[in-house]
């Protein structure tokens, strides 16, 4: 059998591509720049992946010139979702519609599905074009709000503002930057025709973050598991550092957030594939939707998960696309597990990274990866959509992860100097 994985160049998916290459199935593979990718697959054709168009073309090409059908269509990485739907529209193979997955995409998109739903709670949102119009728009909404791209990906652009003088200070700045920071995003093109440059605007949801990755089959959704962010998120923009599992939640609530899960699925008719659904909870324990992703959780996710509670992910998302029935009850009992993005402490050129092999021996770390190297120019948040590296561990008792990642954390170093 053969399965074509549709990718944009992403760092931190190695180890989704190497549990795919353990599968068993002959891997094609479409990307833009092939590097790293080129080893865990039986062929690779670059083509420009921020045209759909061109990823269906050459898709189809790919498919005339195989012996062997192509039986499933594959994206790891948030961009390639759209352009995954098309090419699996094209070759007749299961995937979320290309309707969907353009939703799932676009969060103005997503709040209207979700409203129109009725049961997947979530704050006042609004398109604005101009300042006067996110004036206007944040007096019905209400301070605080958050202003973010409709394309957007890894918290990049998106701000608190808490009052008027706040808004009229960043609007601008974050309304171009939400376009032009996604100039490569395939959406991009159509959707700044669409809404004409706008940015969205929600009421700021108070309360502790949580995510869950979940697998859907035939409709059905399966909650594999729930991570906490116990770091406090408060903005004024919102880098993700710290993750762990399972979830402190206490079990009437994981329930209705199942529920909730489910109903954001059925929102935006994704009925079959792997998901990343992100919510905040407020202070009287309501879940509100922050967004669902058609696509497998990022990066350590996927290890994070295995370590935990023994799902493999990659697998299960391919045995749904593939036909077959995942393994989903692993018999291993829940591990207390936690991982964190780590980052330079300033944008510059790296000149040493330290502490990573300090780390990869110490107790309890089943994974770090660096995504960079002594040389490499970096960016620090909220410049960025990715961090510069990972550490997954684990650890015996629950009540030790969130100390545990201090001390990882803390042996960590990356130096750089300023660019010239
Ligand atoms: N309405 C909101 N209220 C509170 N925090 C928000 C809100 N929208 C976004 N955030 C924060 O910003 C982060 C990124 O926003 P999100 O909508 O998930 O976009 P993306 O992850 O695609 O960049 C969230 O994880 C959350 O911490
Ligand atoms: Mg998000």
């Amino acid at each position: 059998m053969s399965v074509l994985i549709l990718h944009t160049s992403n760092a931190s998916r190695k180890r989704h591509f190497a549990r795919a290459r353990l599968h068993g199935e002959r891997l094609l593979l479409i990307v833009k720049n092939p590097t790293w990718e080129t080893e865990f697959v039986d062929r690779v054709v670059a083509a420009d992946t921020s045209s759909i168009e061109d990823t269906v073309a050459a898709a189809l090409e790919l498919a005339a010139s195989e012996t062997e059908k192509i039986d499933a269509v594959v994206a790891f990485v948030e961009h390639s979702v759209p352009a995954a739907a098309a090419v699996a529209a094209a070759l007749g193979v299961p995937f979320v519609s290309e309707k969907t997955a353009h939703i799932a995409r676009n969060k103005f998109e997503m709040r209207t599905e979700f409203a129109r739903h009725g049961d997947v709670p979530g704050p006042g949102f609004g398109l604005a074009h101009t300042l006067d119009e996110a004036r206007k728009l944040a007096t019905d909404i209400g301070y605080p709000l958050v202003m973010k791209p409709l394309i957007g990906g890894g918290s990049m652009y998106v701000r608190r503002v808490d009052d008027e003088t706040e808004l009229d200070e960043h609007f601008e700045l974050i309304r171009s930057g939400s376009w032009d920071g996604f100039d490569y995003d395939p959406l991009y093109r159509a959707d700044r025709e669409k809404y004409g440059a706008a940015l969205l605007l929600e009421g700021y949801i108070q309360g502790d973050e949580i995510s869950v990755e979940s697998i859907v089959r035939d409709g059905v959704t399966h909650v594999v598991a729930i991570h906490d962010k116990p770091l406090p998120m408060e903005g004024p923009f919102f880098e993700e550092v710290f993750y762990c599992t399972p979830t402190r939640l206490a079990p009437e609530l994981q329930a209705r957030i199942k529920e909730l899960t489910a109903n954001a699925h059925d929102a935006l008719n994704i009925h079959t594939g792997a998901t990343h659904t992100e919510f905040r909870i407020t202070a009287d324990g309501e879940p509100v939707i922050l967004e669902t992703a058609a696509r497998l959780g990022g990066g350590p996710i996927y290890r994070s998960v295995l370590t935990s509670t023994g799902v493999d992910m990659v697998d299960a998302v391919l045995d749904v696309s593939l036909g077959r029935t995942p393994n989903l009850d692993p018999p291993a009992p829940v591990r207390p597990t936690g991982f964190f993005m780590f980052f330079a402490e300033k944008a510059g050129v790296i000149t040493s990274i330290s502490g990573v092999e300090e780390v990869r021996a110490s107790e309890g770390v089943v994974e770090v990866e660096l995504y960079k190297n002594i040389g490499d120019a970096v960016q620090v948040p909220p410049h960025i959509w990715q961090a510069h590296g990972h550490v997954v561990f684990t650890v015996d008792d629950a009540a030790d992860l969130d100390a545990r990642f201090a001390e990882l954390r803390d042996m960590l170093r990356i130096d750089v100097a300023p660019e010239q």
